[in-house]
């Protein structure tokens, strides 16, 4: 293993010319990883990424509420800050965390404020910001903390792996790094794009091989003296420079280092020299053209069938495998609004089972279809699932059809309201899983955006039906403004022109 490139990165590369073109390799890497040179960083130009990019980074940073939490001074909250910020970020663009991130920690400024929650609490909290599991996995993790370890964080990437529920590579690399500058790397979407850009790495990033490279590369380059800033600044430079549609290459810190431009760059010689092709002679143009080469059967390549993309440029990489589509699934559901005594409209939410998707969120009842299936009578389900039965309905009508899309479903609802007087239910049992919540307090539940989203229609199919009665009276009142328009259009038709 080269002396200076060690996968804890106590020792540094240092800068200038040592074993300048030798190729890498890290702690625990295997002659069968071994990464080909095209895909690899020469010792030089680690010292160069680093540099630049952490220089990019002081520079250029964001201000993130979660950063200023990071430099707090008991090492068990700081982590504790950089762990929530870091669960909300996965599959959540910043934009949208900022504010979750200052109301939770607003709530629960620390680990044992957070154990001492309910899992209810934390649902609410997280509503709307998807992909559910990921709060309850960080209210069992402070759990765990505060009940078997005393309190005290793993202080190690490894043992964070190891000790906390739903701390997978991703999460811990970035609380040690970031929390006590651990010298160790981290890959995530971000990372994955500029790596695969610097490095011309086109095969699909999703299979075990591109990762572990990627792994490695990340292991590889983190700077030892400032970790926590290199792995910060990777990921903002992937989120605000190196994006997947609208790179700015023109303003990369990396652009030096950067082998997909490079390649863009050459092609662009290339055309231009077809251009004076006549002029210039065969061996000169054949030493311009001349394209760094991988073995026939890299494993880090593009895939044969899927060739470089001339009019894609940089954004060739990185490839991913096909995704499978989403399932289609279409389910029927009832908005359920009850007329109440103290004038209140109430509607009746579930609450779904404690595994599996959406655990334990609150929905309005619902009931998945199977294809060629007779759509359900909803008030009869209501019924037998609920122990709620209606014995006259008010008003019904329906709302049309609603889709959201999970990360693997496309569901489409097809929603029906109905209105009902509070004295026509009738409820056999209390239930811990049904109750019937005002607007507001439907608004403030643990329930999901797409449940949101049905109240959202549901409103607005109320509004229209308004509108279309008023357009009605006004029409048989003769008060129609669209009527006066056409009457005084007709008037000054026959007004007699000066
Ligand atoms: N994406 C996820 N975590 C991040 C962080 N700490 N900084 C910038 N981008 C991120």
């Amino acid at each position: 293993m080269a002396k200076n490139r060690s996968h804890s990165g106590k020792k540094t590369v240092k800068k200038g010319k040592e074993n300048s073109s030798k190729h890498a390799k890290v702690k625990g890497e295997t002659d069968d990883m071994k990464i080909p040179p095209v895909h690899d960083f020469k010792v030089e130009e680690i010292s160069a990424v680093r540099e630049n990019l952490l220089s990019w980074y002081d520079a250029n940073k964001r201000d993130l509420p979660w950063r200023k939490m990071a430099t707090r001074s008991d090492l068990n909250q700081r982590a504790y800050a950089v762990w929530v910020s870091e669960v909300m970020l996965q599959q959540t663009q910043v934009a949208t965390v900022i504010d979750y991130y200052n109301k939770w920690m607003k709530k629960w400024p620390t680990l044992q404020d957070l154990a001492k929650a309910t899992l209810e609490e934390v649902n609410e909290m997280w509503s709307g910001l998807g992909y559910y599991s990921r709060g309850r996995r960080l209210h069992e993790g402070a759990q765990k903390v505060v009940d078997d370890l005393d309190g005290e964080m793993p202080k190690t990437a490894a043992t964070l792996l190891k000790e906390l529920p739903g701390v997978g590579r991703y999460t811990a690399g970035a609380i040690a790094s970031i929390s006590y500058s651990e010298a160790t790397g981290l890959v995530d979407g971000n990372v994955i794009r500029v790596l695969a850009r610097l490095r011309q790495i086109g095969a699909d990033s999703t299979n075990q091989h591109t990762m572990d490279t990627f792994w490695s590369h990340a292991n590889m380059l983190v700077d030892p003296d400032r970790p926590g800033d290199y792995n910060q600044s990777v990921m903002e430079l992937g989120a605000t420079v190196c994006t997947p549609k609208s790179p700015d290459c023109s303003s990369c810190p990396l652009r030096q280092q950067c082998k997909a431009l490079c390649q863009v760059e050459r092609e662009r010689q290339m055309s231009a020299s077809k251009l004076v092709e006549k002029v210039v002679k065969k061996e000169e143009t054949e030493t311009l053209l001349d394209i760094e080469c991988c073995a026939d059967n890299c494993k880090l390549c593009f895939d044969k069938e899927e060739p470089w993309d001339s009019s894609l440029g940089v954004m060739n990489y990185p490839r991913k495998g096909k995704k499978k589509p989403p399932r289609q699934e279409i389910a029927r559901v009832c908005v359920l609004c009850k007329k109440c005594s103290d004038d209140k409209h109430r509607f009746l939410i579930v609450q779904r089972p404690k595994k599996g998707l959406l655990a334990g969120l609150w929905e309005f009842p619902s009931q998945t279809m199977e294809e060629d299936m007779k759509a359900p009578d909803m008030l009869d389900i209501i019924d037998s699932k609920y122990n709620t039965s209606i014995e006259a309905v008010q008003e019904k009508h329906s709302v049309g059809e609603v889709v959201h899309i999970f990360s693997h479903i496309h569901q489409t609802y097809s929603v029906e309201a109905v209105t009902v007087l509070e004295e026509k239910v009738e409820e056999e049992t209390e239930s811990e899983e049904r109750r019937w919540v005002t607007k507001e307090e439907f608004l403030e539940a643990a329930v999901s955006t797409a449940m949101k989203k049905i109240f959202k229609a549901y409103e607005k199919s109320l509004d229209d039906s308004k509108k279309k009665v008023t357009k009605r009276k006004r029409e048989s009142s003769g008060d129609d403004p669209g009527d006066k328009k056409k009457q005084m259009s007709i008037n000054s038709f026959f007004k007699p022109k000066n």
